[in-house]
Protein backbone atom coordinates (compact mmCIF):
# COMPACT_ATOMS: atom_id res chain seq x y z
CA UNK A 1 0.00 0.00 0.00
CA UNK A 2 1.49 3.04 -1.11
CA UNK A 3 1.83 6.42 1.33
CA UNK A 4 -1.48 7.73 1.77
CA UNK A 5 -0.83 11.15 3.61
CA UNK A 6 -0.27 13.97 0.79
CA UNK A 7 3.04 15.31 2.57
CA UNK A 8 4.27 11.67 2.62
CA UNK A 9 3.01 11.11 -1.78
CA UNK A 10 4.51 14.63 -2.02
CA UNK A 11 8.00 12.97 -0.72
CA UNK A 12 7.78 9.72 -2.41
CA UNK A 13 8.21 12.49 -5.52
CA UNK A 14 4.40 12.09 -6.53
CA UNK A 15 3.44 15.39 -8.79
CA UNK A 16 -0.35 16.36 -6.20
CA UNK A 17 -2.49 18.60 -7.89
CA UNK A 18 -2.40 20.99 -5.22
CA UNK A 19 0.70 20.89 -2.76
CA UNK A 20 0.36 19.97 0.70
CA UNK A 21 1.62 23.13 3.14
CA UNK A 22 3.35 23.20 6.43
CA UNK A 23 5.22 26.31 7.34
CA UNK A 24 8.91 26.75 9.28
CA UNK A 25 7.98 28.09 12.94
CA UNK A 26 4.54 27.20 12.69
CA UNK A 27 4.09 27.01 16.33
CA UNK A 28 5.18 30.50 16.96
CA UNK A 29 4.90 34.28 18.48
CA UNK A 30 2.76 35.59 15.87
CA UNK A 31 0.40 33.35 17.72
CA UNK A 32 -1.39 34.32 20.76
CA UNK A 33 -2.46 31.13 21.82
CA UNK A 34 1.37 30.20 21.65
CA UNK A 35 2.78 33.34 23.87
CA UNK A 36 0.04 31.75 26.37
CA UNK A 37 1.20 28.54 26.50
CA UNK A 38 4.68 30.10 26.62
CA UNK A 39 3.55 32.52 29.33
CA UNK A 40 2.07 29.07 31.41
CA UNK A 41 5.57 26.94 30.92
CA UNK A 42 7.45 30.50 32.09
CA UNK A 43 10.05 30.36 29.43
CA UNK A 44 11.07 29.14 26.34
CA UNK A 45 13.45 26.13 27.40
CA UNK A 46 11.04 25.04 30.00
CA UNK A 47 8.54 25.07 26.80
CA UNK A 48 10.67 22.79 25.28
CA UNK A 49 10.80 20.06 28.14
CA UNK A 50 7.85 20.02 29.13
CA UNK A 51 6.07 17.01 26.61
CA UNK A 52 2.37 17.80 27.52
CA UNK A 53 2.60 21.79 26.66
CA UNK A 54 5.05 21.43 23.66
CA UNK A 55 2.79 18.95 22.00
CA UNK A 56 0.04 21.43 22.67
CA UNK A 57 2.27 24.13 21.01
CA UNK A 58 2.64 22.07 18.17
CA UNK A 59 -0.72 21.06 17.44
CA UNK A 60 -2.15 24.57 17.88
CA UNK A 61 -1.42 25.85 14.44
CA UNK A 62 -2.41 21.89 13.11
CA UNK A 63 -6.18 23.33 14.59
CA UNK A 64 -6.62 26.93 13.56
CA UNK A 65 -4.91 26.47 10.00
CA UNK A 66 -5.20 22.32 9.64
CA UNK A 67 -1.62 22.77 8.06
CA UNK A 68 -0.45 18.79 6.22
CA UNK A 69 2.27 18.61 8.64
CA UNK A 70 2.79 19.23 12.09
CA UNK A 71 7.07 20.11 13.03
CA UNK A 72 8.44 18.49 16.58
CA UNK A 73 8.31 21.75 19.28
CA UNK A 74 11.77 21.77 19.85
CA UNK A 75 15.12 23.77 19.29
CA UNK A 76 18.11 22.41 17.49
CA UNK A 77 20.13 23.70 20.27
CA UNK A 78 19.15 21.15 23.18
CA UNK A 79 21.19 18.52 21.17
CA UNK A 80 24.51 20.34 22.47
CA UNK A 81 22.69 20.74 26.04
CA UNK A 82 22.50 17.27 26.04
CA UNK A 83 26.04 16.79 25.18
CA UNK A 84 27.05 18.87 27.93
CA UNK A 85 26.92 22.61 26.83
CA UNK A 86 25.34 25.18 28.81
CA UNK A 87 22.58 27.37 26.92
CA UNK A 88 20.29 29.24 28.14
CA UNK A 89 18.21 32.31 25.95
CA UNK A 90 18.23 36.05 26.38
CA UNK A 91 15.08 37.66 26.00
CA UNK A 92 14.77 40.30 23.19
CA UNK A 93 18.89 38.31 22.04
CA UNK A 94 18.22 34.86 21.71
CA UNK A 95 20.34 31.59 22.56
CA UNK A 96 23.90 31.73 24.83
CA UNK A 97 26.10 28.68 24.84
CA UNK A 98 29.32 27.92 26.76
CA UNK A 99 31.80 27.94 24.03
CA UNK A 100 34.07 25.50 22.93
CA UNK A 101 37.51 26.66 21.29
CA UNK A 102 40.13 24.15 21.60
CA UNK A 103 40.10 20.14 21.55
CA UNK A 104 40.09 19.71 25.60
CA UNK A 105 36.13 21.64 25.11
CA UNK A 106 35.56 18.79 22.46
CA UNK A 107 36.90 16.08 24.38
CA UNK A 108 34.84 17.22 27.20
CA UNK A 109 31.11 16.05 25.29
CA UNK A 110 29.38 13.68 26.42
CA UNK A 111 29.40 10.47 24.18
CA UNK A 112 26.59 10.27 21.90
CA UNK A 113 24.73 7.37 23.18
CA UNK A 114 24.70 9.17 26.36
CA UNK A 115 21.97 12.04 25.23
CA UNK A 116 18.95 9.92 25.85
CA UNK A 117 18.06 10.69 29.16
CA UNK A 118 18.59 14.50 29.10
CA UNK A 119 16.17 14.16 25.63
CA UNK A 120 13.51 11.76 26.91
CA UNK A 121 10.80 15.25 27.46
CA UNK A 122 11.22 15.47 23.48
CA UNK A 123 10.57 12.05 22.80
CA UNK A 124 7.78 11.80 24.88
CA UNK A 125 6.48 15.06 23.04
CA UNK A 126 6.67 13.40 19.93
CA UNK A 127 4.60 10.03 21.57
CA UNK A 128 1.65 12.43 22.57
CA UNK A 129 1.90 13.80 19.54
CA UNK A 130 1.91 10.94 17.32
CA UNK A 131 -1.18 9.51 19.60
CA UNK A 132 -2.86 13.23 19.06
CA UNK A 133 -2.68 14.41 15.23
CA UNK A 134 -5.19 14.00 13.14
CA UNK A 135 -4.60 11.08 10.77
CA UNK A 136 -4.21 12.97 7.39
CA UNK A 137 -1.43 15.33 9.13
CA UNK A 138 2.36 14.06 9.24
CA UNK A 139 4.73 14.44 11.87
CA UNK A 140 7.84 15.87 11.02
CA UNK A 141 11.36 15.60 13.55
CA UNK A 142 13.94 17.66 13.26
CA UNK A 143 17.58 18.73 14.37
CA UNK A 144 20.79 20.97 13.53
CA UNK A 145 22.62 19.96 11.05
CA UNK A 146 26.31 19.46 12.48
CA UNK A 147 27.79 22.71 11.38
CA UNK A 148 24.92 25.08 11.82
CA UNK A 149 24.80 23.26 15.23
CA UNK A 150 28.45 23.63 15.72
CA UNK A 151 28.91 27.59 14.83
CA UNK A 152 26.66 27.97 18.37
CA UNK A 153 28.60 25.88 20.14
CA UNK A 154 32.19 27.50 19.06
CA UNK A 155 30.51 31.39 19.15
CA UNK A 156 28.22 30.88 22.29
CA UNK A 157 25.74 32.98 20.29
CA UNK A 158 24.36 33.77 17.02
CA UNK A 159 26.55 35.71 14.74
CA UNK A 160 25.85 37.26 11.82
CA UNK A 161 28.69 35.98 9.73
CA UNK A 162 30.17 32.86 11.79
CA UNK A 163 33.46 33.73 11.95
CA UNK A 164 34.22 31.90 15.53
CA UNK A 165 33.31 28.92 13.75
CA UNK A 166 35.39 30.11 10.54
CA UNK A 167 38.50 30.69 12.62
CA UNK A 168 38.37 27.17 14.50
CA UNK A 169 38.13 24.98 11.27
CA UNK A 170 40.68 27.31 9.77
CA UNK A 171 42.95 27.27 12.43
CA UNK A 172 42.25 24.13 15.04
CA UNK A 173 40.77 21.73 11.81
CA UNK A 174 40.95 18.73 13.90
CA UNK A 175 39.23 20.25 17.35
CA UNK A 176 36.52 21.83 14.40
CA UNK A 177 36.55 18.44 12.75
CA UNK A 178 35.91 16.36 16.03
CA UNK A 179 32.92 18.80 17.14
CA UNK A 180 31.20 17.98 13.80
CA UNK A 181 31.98 14.05 13.84
CA UNK A 182 30.25 14.06 17.60
CA UNK A 183 27.41 15.97 16.37
CA UNK A 184 26.89 14.03 13.60
CA UNK A 185 27.00 10.56 15.53
CA UNK A 186 24.71 11.99 18.27
CA UNK A 187 22.16 13.22 15.35
CA UNK A 188 21.80 9.77 13.71
CA UNK A 189 20.93 9.12 18.14
CA UNK A 190 18.63 11.84 18.82
CA UNK A 191 17.13 11.62 14.88
CA UNK A 192 16.89 7.47 15.36
CA UNK A 193 15.23 8.22 18.65
CA UNK A 194 12.43 10.51 17.55
CA UNK A 195 11.54 7.81 14.95
CA UNK A 196 10.75 5.35 17.27
CA UNK A 197 9.14 7.76 18.69
CA UNK A 198 6.62 8.36 16.43
CA UNK A 199 8.12 10.76 13.91
CA UNK A 200 7.30 10.15 10.12
CA UNK A 201 9.83 12.27 8.50
CA UNK A 202 12.81 14.21 9.67
CA UNK A 203 14.49 17.24 8.76
CA UNK A 204 17.96 18.67 9.09
CA UNK A 205 18.15 22.13 9.33
CA UNK A 206 21.53 23.73 8.14
CA UNK A 207 20.50 27.41 8.23
CA UNK A 208 24.01 28.91 7.89
CA UNK A 209 24.92 26.73 5.01
CA UNK A 210 25.73 29.80 2.84
CA UNK A 211 28.73 31.11 4.52
CA UNK A 212 30.09 27.66 3.78
CA UNK A 213 32.06 28.23 0.26
CA UNK A 214 33.30 25.55 -2.33
CA UNK A 215 35.26 23.04 -0.99
CA UNK A 216 33.95 23.70 2.92
CA UNK A 217 30.74 23.63 1.40
CA UNK A 218 31.16 19.75 0.17
CA UNK A 219 33.19 18.51 3.37
CA UNK A 220 30.91 20.16 6.04
CA UNK A 221 27.45 20.63 4.59
CA UNK A 222 26.25 18.09 2.50
CA UNK A 223 28.67 15.64 4.10
CA UNK A 224 27.21 15.73 7.42
CA UNK A 225 24.03 15.27 6.09
CA UNK A 226 24.95 12.43 3.96
CA UNK A 227 26.29 10.67 6.69
CA UNK A 228 23.45 11.18 8.61
CA UNK A 229 20.82 10.35 6.21
CA UNK A 230 22.47 7.31 4.97
CA UNK A 231 22.25 5.88 8.90
CA UNK A 232 18.86 6.85 9.65
CA UNK A 233 18.41 5.07 6.48
CA UNK A 234 20.02 2.29 7.13
CA UNK A 235 18.31 2.11 10.74
CA UNK A 236 14.46 2.79 9.38
CA UNK A 237 14.71 1.71 5.80
CA UNK A 238 12.06 4.47 4.00
CA UNK A 239 12.00 7.46 6.42
CA UNK A 240 11.91 9.90 4.24
CA UNK A 241 14.55 12.77 4.69
CA UNK A 242 13.91 16.72 4.17
CA UNK A 243 17.86 18.93 3.84
CA UNK A 244 17.72 22.60 3.96
CA UNK A 245 20.97 23.84 3.47
CA UNK A 246 19.48 27.17 3.59
CA UNK A 247 21.63 30.02 1.45
CA UNK A 248 23.20 27.33 -0.52
CA UNK A 249 22.83 29.24 -3.92
CA UNK A 250 24.08 27.01 -7.03
CA UNK A 251 24.93 24.24 -4.15
CA UNK A 252 21.27 23.14 -4.33
CA UNK A 253 21.90 22.02 -8.07
CA UNK A 254 22.44 18.26 -7.26
CA UNK A 255 21.88 18.41 -3.50
CA UNK A 256 18.94 15.47 -3.42
CA UNK A 257 21.68 12.90 -4.68
CA UNK A 258 24.93 14.41 -2.96
CA UNK A 259 22.81 14.25 0.22
CA UNK A 260 20.42 11.49 -0.35
CA UNK A 261 17.68 13.12 0.88
CA UNK A 262 14.21 13.01 -0.54
CA UNK A 263 13.14 16.81 -0.51
CA UNK A 264 15.53 19.85 -0.37
CA UNK A 265 13.84 22.66 1.10
CA UNK A 266 15.28 26.18 -0.15
CA UNK A 267 14.94 30.01 0.90
CA UNK A 268 14.24 33.15 -1.10
CA UNK A 269 17.58 34.34 -2.81
CA UNK A 270 16.72 31.84 -5.26
CA UNK A 271 13.57 31.99 -7.84
CA UNK A 272 10.91 28.94 -7.96
CA UNK A 273 11.41 28.60 -11.74
CA UNK A 274 15.03 28.41 -10.93
CA UNK A 275 14.46 25.66 -8.47
CA UNK A 276 11.97 23.71 -11.03
CA UNK A 277 14.63 23.92 -13.77
CA UNK A 278 17.63 22.65 -11.60
CA UNK A 279 16.70 21.27 -8.15
CA UNK A 280 13.38 19.75 -8.52
CA UNK A 281 14.45 17.14 -11.40
CA UNK A 282 16.27 15.60 -8.18
CA UNK A 283 12.94 15.18 -6.33
CA UNK A 284 10.40 16.88 -4.32
CA UNK A 285 11.18 20.55 -3.26
CA UNK A 286 10.00 22.68 -0.45
CA UNK A 287 10.06 26.65 0.66
CA UNK A 288 10.48 29.70 -1.22
CA UNK A 289 7.88 32.48 0.07
CA UNK A 290 9.52 35.49 1.64
CA UNK A 291 8.43 35.49 4.87
CA UNK A 292 7.99 39.29 5.15
CA UNK A 293 4.55 38.29 3.36
CA UNK A 294 3.00 36.96 6.71
CA UNK A 295 3.96 40.97 7.63
CA UNK A 296 2.58 42.69 4.83
CA UNK A 297 -0.04 40.82 2.98
CA UNK A 298 -2.36 41.45 0.13
CA UNK A 299 -2.40 41.21 -3.44
CA UNK A 300 1.43 40.52 -3.27
CA UNK A 301 1.19 37.29 -0.96
CA UNK A 302 -1.08 35.95 -3.12
CA UNK A 303 0.31 36.66 -6.19
CA UNK A 304 4.08 35.64 -4.60
CA UNK A 305 2.36 32.28 -3.65
CA UNK A 306 0.47 31.60 -6.86
CA UNK A 307 3.40 32.41 -8.46
CA UNK A 308 5.55 29.75 -6.45
CA UNK A 309 2.37 27.21 -6.77
CA UNK A 310 2.47 27.51 -10.85
CA UNK A 311 6.33 27.34 -11.15
CA UNK A 312 6.54 24.20 -9.22
CA UNK A 313 3.30 22.50 -10.47
CA UNK A 314 5.25 19.81 -12.16
CA UNK A 315 6.89 18.16 -10.32
CA UNK A 316 6.64 16.93 -6.01
CA UNK A 317 6.33 19.75 -4.07
CA UNK A 318 5.48 21.20 -0.87
CA UNK A 319 4.53 24.52 -0.04
CA UNK A 320 6.18 26.05 2.71
CA UNK A 321 7.78 29.31 3.36
CA UNK A 322 11.86 30.49 2.27
CA UNK A 323 12.74 30.64 6.34
CA UNK A 324 10.14 30.43 9.92
CA UNK A 325 7.65 32.82 10.17
CA UNK A 326 8.55 35.66 12.28
CA UNK A 327 6.52 37.25 15.01
CA UNK A 328 5.39 40.04 13.45
CA UNK A 329 3.57 38.43 10.71
CA UNK A 330 -0.54 38.71 10.66
CA UNK A 331 -2.40 35.31 11.76
CA UNK A 332 -4.88 36.38 8.87
CA UNK A 333 -1.96 36.20 6.21
CA UNK A 334 -1.64 32.45 6.68
CA UNK A 335 -4.80 31.85 5.85
CA UNK A 336 -4.57 33.77 3.17
CA UNK A 337 -1.70 32.09 1.90
CA UNK A 338 -3.42 29.11 2.53
CA UNK A 339 -6.60 29.46 0.69
CA UNK A 340 -4.44 30.66 -2.22
CA UNK A 341 -2.42 27.52 -2.19
CA UNK A 342 -5.57 25.41 -2.09
CA UNK A 343 -7.76 27.00 -3.97
CA UNK A 344 -5.97 28.89 -6.85
O1 LIG B 1 9.71 25.21 13.00
C1 LIG B 1 9.12 24.97 14.08
O2 LIG B 1 8.02 25.51 14.37
C2 LIG B 1 9.68 23.94 15.04
C3 LIG B 1 10.36 24.44 16.19
C4 LIG B 1 11.69 25.10 15.98
C5 LIG B 1 12.16 26.17 16.79
N1 LIG B 1 13.45 26.43 16.44
C6 LIG B 1 11.39 26.82 17.85
C7 LIG B 1 11.86 28.13 18.34
C8 LIG B 1 12.71 24.80 15.07
C9 LIG B 1 12.73 23.81 13.93
C10 LIG B 1 13.81 25.64 15.40
C11 LIG B 1 15.08 25.57 14.69
C12 LIG B 1 16.15 26.50 15.03
N2 LIG B 1 16.47 27.01 16.25
C13 LIG B 1 17.12 26.95 14.11
C14 LIG B 1 17.21 26.54 12.66
C15 LIG B 1 16.12 27.10 11.83
C16 LIG B 1 16.19 28.55 11.60
O3 LIG B 1 15.24 29.24 12.00
O4 LIG B 1 17.17 29.02 11.00
C17 LIG B 1 18.00 27.80 14.80
C18 LIG B 1 19.16 28.54 14.20
C19 LIG B 1 17.59 27.81 16.15
C20 LIG B 1 18.24 28.51 17.30
C21 LIG B 1 17.35 29.50 17.88
N3 LIG B 1 16.24 29.19 18.63
C22 LIG B 1 17.47 30.90 17.81
C23 LIG B 1 18.54 31.63 17.06
C24 LIG B 1 16.38 31.42 18.53
C25 LIG B 1 16.13 32.86 18.88
C26 LIG B 1 15.66 33.63 17.72
C27 LIG B 1 14.27 34.11 17.97
O5 LIG B 1 13.44 33.98 17.06
O6 LIG B 1 14.02 34.63 19.08
C28 LIG B 1 15.60 30.34 19.00
C29 LIG B 1 14.35 30.43 19.78
C30 LIG B 1 13.16 29.74 19.21
N4 LIG B 1 13.14 28.47 18.69
C31 LIG B 1 11.83 30.24 19.18
C32 LIG B 1 11.01 29.24 18.66
C33 LIG B 1 9.52 29.27 18.48
C34 LIG B 1 11.41 31.60 19.74
C35 LIG B 1 11.46 31.43 21.23
C36 LIG B 1 10.44 32.19 22.01
O7 LIG B 1 9.28 31.75 22.11
O8 LIG B 1 10.87 33.21 22.58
Amino acid sequence: MGAQKTILRALAGETLPTPPIWMMRQAGRYLPEYKATRAQAGDFLSLCYNPDLAAEVTLQPIRRYGFDAAILFADILLLPQALGADLWFVTGEGPRLSTITDQAGVDALKPADAIHDHLAPVYETVRILSRELPSETTLIGFAGSPWTVATYMIAGKGTPDQAPAHALKDENRVAFQGIIDRLTEATVEYLSMQIEAGAEVVKLFDSWAGSLKGADFTDFSIEPMRKITAALKARHPGIPVIAFPRGAGTGYVGAHAAIGADCIAFDDSVSAEWVAEHVQPGGCVQGNLASSHMVTGGDTLVSETRRIVDALSNGPHIFNLGHGITPDADPENVTLMIETVRNG
